[in-house]
């Protein structure tokens, strides 16, 4: 897409990435996603931030197009270090030879580890310095794991603009550029996903960090994410309220429950489990390990107030689907839930213990498992449905 001027002498020139289905590797982007990144023109040209290494040729076209042939680039302004925003980092700095390279204390050290420069011209810019560029002043608030420890916001006062890289992102590629030319549920959706996938782990900061921006009391008209729609006037304080939802982690009525199974048993036994939950008034999805991709079972984790986890023993242990889901879901420390397990054995039987130790490890408030021998009888479908039951009534008495 062209260049797009965002207000008079800044301009989104970005690279939207309509095919991107994998994002960094661990999380599905079904929607493709985008690479935004800034020029603003002042006395000293800024880029602010750049993009994934294989959209070089992209970039440079983006540049001439707002630059002409005879500006140059004065200022870059890194906000983060991972690949998708910095991958064309070291291509641009032998490209436009910048005066100054400005990056937060922690994204120097990242710089260093990324690029092994020798003389890059980097400066460090803690929270509360800023520049100017001659009309307009950039002014620098460190953002430590949001997403990463050298992430940092940039605002303008002037502009009213707040750069903030991976916060307040989506992945979502798309001819348009403001989250108010879009479809609302769309947008929400996968803002959610977006969090659940990729922030939720940093959630205290996430609230830290907006509080610290409450008190710096920012005139905010825009804020322009490094991915997906950029948010503009009402979207502003609707967006920060939203990430503030998102990092209460407050549960809805809604249950999980995520399994695998060899020959159904485990699968039945959900089945069992979901009807306890939905005649106890609890809206409840099922997912099978071998149909959703584990990210995709996450965001439907993120505000649920319960999850389900099945498998059978298999060798000793759980299906390996299974191991991937709970490593992924560890990793990404959801809060304020309820946990159980199911599975179907043949004779060693360790798997609801081994799902069980999973959910105390990840601090989940846990209802008792139910364990079959080989296949379901009627009583043990009567036990499954009642564990649904007392799932359902743990989460009423957790949403009061
Ligand atoms: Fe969009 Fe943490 O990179």
């Amino acid at each position: 897409m062209r260049p797009v001027q965002i207000k008079e002498g800044v301009h989104w020139i970005g690279i939207v990435d309509w095919n991107r289905r994998n994002f960094h590797g661990y999380s599905k982007s079904p929607m493709g996603t985008t690479y935004n990144n800034f020029l603003i023109l002042d006395d000293k040209v800024t880029l602010v931030d750049t993009v994934a290494e294989e959209f070089w040729s992209m970039l440079q076209c983006n540049v001439a197009q707002v630059l002409g042939p005879d500006r140059k680039i004065d200022y870059f302004v890194i906000n983060h270090l991972e690949p998708d925003h910095a991958g064309c980092l070291a291509l641009a700095v032998e490209k436009y030879r910048p005066e100054k390279i400005y990056t937060s204390p922690m994204g120097q050290k990242a710089m260093m580890a990324h690029f092994h420069y020798k003389d890059w011209p980097v400066e460090v810019v803690p929270t509360g310095s800023s520049i100017s560029l001659g009309k307009r002043t950039l002014q620098f608030i460190e953002a430590r794991m949001l997403h990463w420890p050298d992430s940092m916001l940039t605002y303008c006062p002037e502009d009213r603009i707040l750069f903030s890289n991976d916060a307040f992102g989506q992945n979502w590629a798309t001819s348009e550029r403001w989250a108010d030319e879009v479809d609302r549920h769309t947008l929400e959706e996968l803002m959610k996903a977006y969090y659940a996938n990729i922030v939720l782990p940093y959630s205290p900061v996430v609230l830290k960090t907006l509080a610290a921006l409450a008190d710096m009391k920012l005139d905010i008209d825009m804020i322009c994410p490094d991915h997906g729609l950029m948010l503009r006037g009402d979207d502003v304080p609707w967006v920060i309220g939203k990430y503030i939802e998102f990092a209460e982690q407050k549960p809805k009525n809604r249950a999980v429950i995520v399994y695998d199974t060899m020959w159904h048993s485990t699968e039945k036994m959900a089945g069992a489990v979901a009807s306890g939950l939905a005649d106890a008034g609890v809206s409840v999805r099922i997912m099978s390990m071998k149909d959703n991709h584990h990210s995709e079972v996450m965001t439907e984790v993120f505000d649920a107030a319960a999850v389900v986890f099945g498998s059978p023993t298999h060798n000793n242990g759980i299906l390996p689907l299974m191991a991937d889901m709970l490593t992924y879901m560890k990793g990404l420390r959801p809060q304020n839930k309820i946990g159980s397990a199911i599975g179907s054995f043949g004779w060693s039987g360790e798997c609801t213990k081994i799902l069980t130790q999973w959910i105390e490890d990840m601090g989940m408030e846990l209802v008792d498992p139910v364990k079959v021998k080989h296949v379901p009888t009627h009583d043990t479908y009567a036990q499954c449905y009642e564990q649904g039951k007392a799932i359902a009534a743990a989460i009423q008495a957790k949403l009061g």
